[in-house]
């Protein structure tokens, strides 16, 4: 696809994910809000609901829903309020409470339209509506695209920490329309970006240099550049969580620049940093670490951060404190409830060699001057 008129065209790339009877397919391309095809192959269910915000439902709820008249006798739709400061037990029980009031069984089939705090909250709801039904992923920002639609983890925050309760668990289908990404804000688009170069770093250097050379493409929103972005990032992710569902040890490198970024988001207060500015600045933090454990060098270190800074996003740490050194002590306080930490010690996914990751602890003291020198 390297036209701009391509909105009515349903051509579709698609990326499996093998997780055996939980298997399941990654559809990406222009306008599958329209594809009826694509939901031939759901389980049967009489009644479908589709779960989205004050924001997306108005944009794109009535297309879906036009999409599964065919195959659902009814179709609810829950619109919850928009935000990650929304992403809390409140807002998750705001869906029981309207699954509850239409009378959804067992075999009803949920489908979360919007970004990735949609996705996490509906995909909970899923699995613990009674004890688990069926839901479908329809992710309309680049981030929820690139990442938080595919692999199963699904959650909400609590205020002491990000995405502290949830469940793993899988959607029976991903429907990746490249043509939502039109209506993103640039601020949400720049968020997206930071999952995507994500994976140059952890997984893929020769994608990185693809993402060197057609960033300003990206941010123009060229469907060519976003479509092969969106398809080599569901690639890499398809491959590590299908080696490691749950998180037992490959799939933590999905997580480069989350640990400080996780810090930064909870410490400022969930919403007041996007989750992908707060993973673009914990990257930095991350690659700078990476340098004083002496694993990569200063030009690596660089170039990735030249790379996110061009993306739009934030390279330098925000304050959680009044002074550097109360500063830092709130982000290792924060950092310490992290879920990869045991014991109260920080494993961080730090960058071994280009492309390459290892997940390790570091001396604090190696943490402070880090974060004193991205601040
Ligand atoms: P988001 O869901 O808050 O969406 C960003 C904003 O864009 C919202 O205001 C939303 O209403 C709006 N929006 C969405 N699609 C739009 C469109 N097409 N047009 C116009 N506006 C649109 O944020 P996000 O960046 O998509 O997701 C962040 C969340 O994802 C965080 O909570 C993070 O923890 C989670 N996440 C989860 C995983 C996972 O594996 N489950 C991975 C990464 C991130
Ligand atoms: N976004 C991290 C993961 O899916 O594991």
């Amino acid at each position: 696809m390297t036209s701009s008129d391509n909105s009515k065209i349903h051509l579709t790339e698609i990326v499996h994910i093998e997780f055996a009877e939980r298997s399941y397919d990654i559809h990406i391309g222009a306008s599958l809000l329209d594809a009826t095809n694509l939901f031939d192959g759901l389980p049967q269910a009489s009644v479908a609901v589709i779960v989205s915000n004050t924001t997306i439902a108005p944009i794109y709820a009535a297309r879906l829903q036009a999409s599964l008249q065919g195959r659902y006798k009814t179709i609810h739709t829950i619109v919850l309020p928009d935000g990650e400061a929304y992403k809390t037990w409140q807002t998750l029980n705001l869906i029981f409470d309207d699954l509850l009031k239409y009378s959804c069984d067992r075999k009803t089939t949920l489908f979360a339209l919007g970004g990735g705090v949609v996705g996490d909250m509906t995909g909970f709801a899923a699995a613990s509506y009674m004890r688990g039904v069926p839901f479908v992923q329809v992710p309309t920002t680049l981030l929820a695209q690139v990442d938080s639609s595919v692999g199963g983890k699904t959650g909400i925050n609590h205020p002491l920490g990000k995405n502290m309760v949830g469940a793993f668990y899988q959607p029976q289908l991903v429907l990746c329309d490249l043509s939502t990404l039109n209506t993103l804000p640039v601020r949400e688009l720049s968020a997206g970006l930071a999952e995507v170069i994500k994976y140059g770093p952890i997984a893929d250097m020769v994608f990185f240099d693809w993402i060197e050379a057609n960033i300003d493409a990206l941010l123009a929103r060229d469907p060519a550049a976003l479509a092969h972005a969106v398809k080599r990032c569901c690639e890499i992710k398809a491959y590590v969580v299908g080696q490691d569902e749950r998180e037992a040890g490959l799939r933590a490198i999905l997580n480069f620049g989350h640990t400080f970024g996780h810090a930064i988001e909870a410490g400022l207060g969930y919403g007041a940093w996007l989750h992908g500015e707060a993973v673009g600045c914990g990257m930095v933090m991350a690659a700078q670490l990476s340098q004083r454990l002496g694993l990569v060098d200063a030009a690596f270190v660089a170039r990735l951060t030249a790379l996110i800074k061009k993306a739009g996003l934030p390279t330098v740490a925000p304050a959680l404190a009044l002074t550097a050194q109360t500063n830092a002590d709130r982000y290792l306080e924060l950092m310490r409830v992290d879920k990869k930490a045991e014991a109260g010690e920080i494993k961080f996914i730090l960058i071994n060699q280009p492309g390459q990751c290892v997940v390790q602890t570091a001396p604090d003291a190696l943490v402070r001057e880090v974060i004193a020198a991205c601040s």
